[in-house]
Parts: C-alpha cells; sequence; structure tokens
C-alpha cells in the first residue's frame, strides 16, 4: 500500500512537471479505446481528398507545418478570426495560401459523430499531414497522439516565426533552431517541396534578383537562365500574383527525392531552397542533399524521423488546452 503511494506519487509529480511547460508526453495508438476508428477515418479521407485534388495532399502536409512553427501543434492555425482575435489565416505566408480546411472540418465532423469530444485537432493536423505523404508516394511513420487545442491564435506569431522563401540560409537555421529543429530537419523537412505549387508572390524575388547566385558560364547558371526563362513565363515583373508554379518540376505530384536533385542542378522554385546549396560555405548541407538525391529511402527515413520531431514542438496535453468541437472555434 505505501509502495503504491509512493509510486503514485512520484508518478504525478513526474507528469505535472513534465506537462506544466506545455511539453507533455505523446504516445502511440492514444485513441485506441476511445476512439479506435480515428486513424482509419482520418486516412480514408485523405485519401478520398488527394485523389480528387492531388494539390491537396501538398496543402494539408503544410498546414501541420504552418501549425506546429506558431505556438506549437495545438491546431491554432485552424481558428477563424472572432471579435478581439485574428486569424493566423491572415497572417502574410498564411493569407489565400493555406488550402485544405474544408478536408479537416470533415473529417473533424466525422469524428464528432463517431466519438464526440475525443480525437483534438491538433492531432488531426499530425495523422492528416502523414496520411497525405502516404497518399502520393512518400513514407509511412506512426503518429504520436494525445495533443490538445490551443485556446487561441497568434496572428503575430505566424508572421514572426513560419520562415519567408526569400529567407537566407542563416535565417533558416535560425528559424528552426527557435523551434528546437536543426540544420538536419530544415533540410529533410524542405524535402516537402517535392510535392505541391507555389504562388508567383512567393518566387517573383527570385527570378528577377538582379545578381544571379550562379556564376555565369557555369553549368549550373546555364541551366537556371533555361528554367528562369520558363518561370518569368508564368510570373510576370508584375501582377498574376497568384499563379501557381509547381515546386518540383519534374514530377510534381509525387512524393519522392526530386526535389534535391532539382536543387543542386540549382532549379529548386524558391529562394529558401536553393539557398540550401548557393549559401551552404561549408558543404555540410550539400553533402545530405546528395544523400538525399542518391538515395531515397535514406530522405525518406530521416523525412519520417524529422516529422515527428516537429510534431512535437510544444503540445499541450493533460489539462492543458481543450478538445473543440469544431476546429475553426474554441468550445464557449
Ligand atoms: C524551410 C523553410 C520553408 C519555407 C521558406 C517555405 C515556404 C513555402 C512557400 C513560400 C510556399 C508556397 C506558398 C504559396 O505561394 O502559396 C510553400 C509551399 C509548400 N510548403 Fe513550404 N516552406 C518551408 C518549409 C516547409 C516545411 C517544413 C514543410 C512541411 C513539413 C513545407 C511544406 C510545403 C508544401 C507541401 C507546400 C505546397 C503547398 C500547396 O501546394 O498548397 N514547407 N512553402
Ligand atoms: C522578402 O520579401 C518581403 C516581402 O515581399 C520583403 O518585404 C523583404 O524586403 C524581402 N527580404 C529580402 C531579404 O529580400
Amino acid at each position: 500500500m505505501e509502495l503504491m503511494r509512493l509510486l503514485i506519487m512520484v508518478l504525478s509529480i513526474f507528469y505535472s512537471a513534465k506537462t506544466s511547460n506545455g511539453d507533455g508526453f505523446l504516445v502511440y495508438d492514444y485513441y485506441k479505446e476511445t476512439c479506435p476508428l480515428a486513424e482509419d477515418i482520418v486516412r480514408h479521407n485523405v485519401e478520398v481528398a488527394a485523389y480528387k485534388d492531388p494539390r491537396l495532399a501538398a496543402s494539408l502536409l503544410r498546414l501541420h507545418f504552418h501549425d506546429c512553427f506558431v505556438m506549437g501543434c495545438d491546431a491554432s492555425v485552424l481558428l477563424d478570426s472572432v471579435e478581439g482575435m485574428t486569424s493566423e489565416k491572415q497572417a502574410g505566408p498564411n493569407l489565400n495560401s493555406l488550402r485544405g480546411f474544408e478536408v479537416i472540418d470533415k473529417i473533424k465532423y466525422l469524428l464528432e459523430e463517431e466519438c464526440p469530444l475525443t480525437v483534438s485537432c491538433a492531432d488531426i493536423l499530425a495523422m492528416v499531414a502523414r496520411d497525405a505523404v502516404v497518399s502520393r508516394g512518400g513514407p509511412t511513420w506512426e503518429v504520436l497522439l494525445g495533443r490538445k487545442d490551443s485556446l487561441k491564435s497568434s496572428f503575430n506569431g505566424a508572421n514572426q516565426f513560419i520562415p519567408a522563401p526569400n529567407s537566407s540560409l542563416e535565417s533558416l537555421i535560425d528559424s528552426f533552431k527557435a523551434k528546437g529543429l536543426d540544420m538536419e530537419d530544415l533540410v529533410a523537412l524542405s524535402g516537402s517541396h517535392t510535392i505541391g505549387r507555389a504562388r508567383c508572390a512567393s518566387f517573383r524575388q527570385r527570378i528577377y534578383e538582379a545578381k544571379p547566385e550562379y556564376h555565369h558560364g557555369s553549368d549550373r547558371y546555364r541551366r537556371y537562365t533555361t528554367f528562369r526563362r520558363i518561370l518569368r513565363s508564368i510570373c510576370p515583373v508584375t501582377g498574376r500574383d497568384h499563379k501557381v508554379a509547381p515546386l518540383d518540376f519534374e514530377t510534381p505530384t509525387k512524393f519522392d527525392n526530386h526535389y534535391y536533385i532539382n536543387i543542386l542542378e540549382g532549379n529548386g522554385l524558391l529562394g529558401s531552397d536553393n539557398v540550401l546549396i548557393t549559401q551552404d560555405h561549408e558543404g555540410v548541407i550539400k553533402e545530405q542533399v546528395w544523400a538525399y538525391a542518391s538515395n531515397q529511402k535514406l530522405f525518406f527515413a530521416s523525412f519520417a524521423k524529422s516529422m515527428i520531431k516537429m510534431g512535437n514542438i510544444n503540445v499541450l496535453t493533460g489539462n492543458e488546452g481543450e478538445i473543440r468541437r469544431n476546429c475553426r472555434f474554441v468550445n464557449t
């Protein structure tokens, strides 16, 4: 009896210490007892959505990233604006850009029918991201679960913490570091840009910059000028901001390692893709990029590992936050 009480005391101290800073445990099979169909419902609906519109797989993967980098993986990105609180959806990196909210709404609706107030929106985003990757031929992994949903959004946080496509390598490294992710995570997770599209507004600066990133006369420069000509025809100096181009021109809807081949050739779409090569003066990143470009399995393993790490950023657990009834609004 005494021993039991001691054990409970020790456990509860440990538990509260772990959760008090919002950095609690996530576990596998969290919904095994309370909502055994949760993972199946999510997977099925992501498959259907990605089958109808392959780009949605990319958009859904990106939602998890934009959630996790603002406060933490707490579904803050899903909240709509209300009196006194501006949505993260309105922030620069998200406005007219994030997609897929209707898919999340549908999944949440079905989960509320199946097991009310049980599956958090933050966990839905984490499962959806994995299933989206799988739907386009990418790797799978076990998603750790047990996140709670935030009670607020952070418009300012979205502007501050989500890296911009014209960032320097140094600032990309810094923004990942600020979230507990290292340079290897940066390189592996940037491989997400093997699927999906970007708007003209996101790559215009790069294709019209006065000073090209490559040496005149080099092979890379020649390839890049051809690539740039195509991009300029899609995206003029001004206007057509919402025209899109594929992030991976070779295999735009396939989750593969082609992103790394592209950036080695100077053909990454975004400035932030290309600085991984052009500003890597120590050659550490180049080595990793080469490894992924020549070994898709290795990329897949690293990607899965880094996604799990990203999914752990400042999660709310236990009594923190809530499980939203509707992902767009906090419960009243
Ligand atoms: C390294 C820093 C990153 C920067 C600067 C960046 C920036 C961008 C930009 C500007 C776009 C195009 C948005 C638009 O024009 O509407 C985009 C698209 C995308 N990003 Fe990133 N991103 C980064 C990292 C990531 C990460 C870590 C992930 C996922 C884990 C990710 C997943 C995606 C996907 C899948 C798309 C395509 C979305 C679609 O087609 O709807 N990105 N990113
Ligand atoms: C990046 O783009 C933003 C928005 O278009 C612009 O305000 C900023 O000056 C650019 N930064 C750099 C370093 O070019």
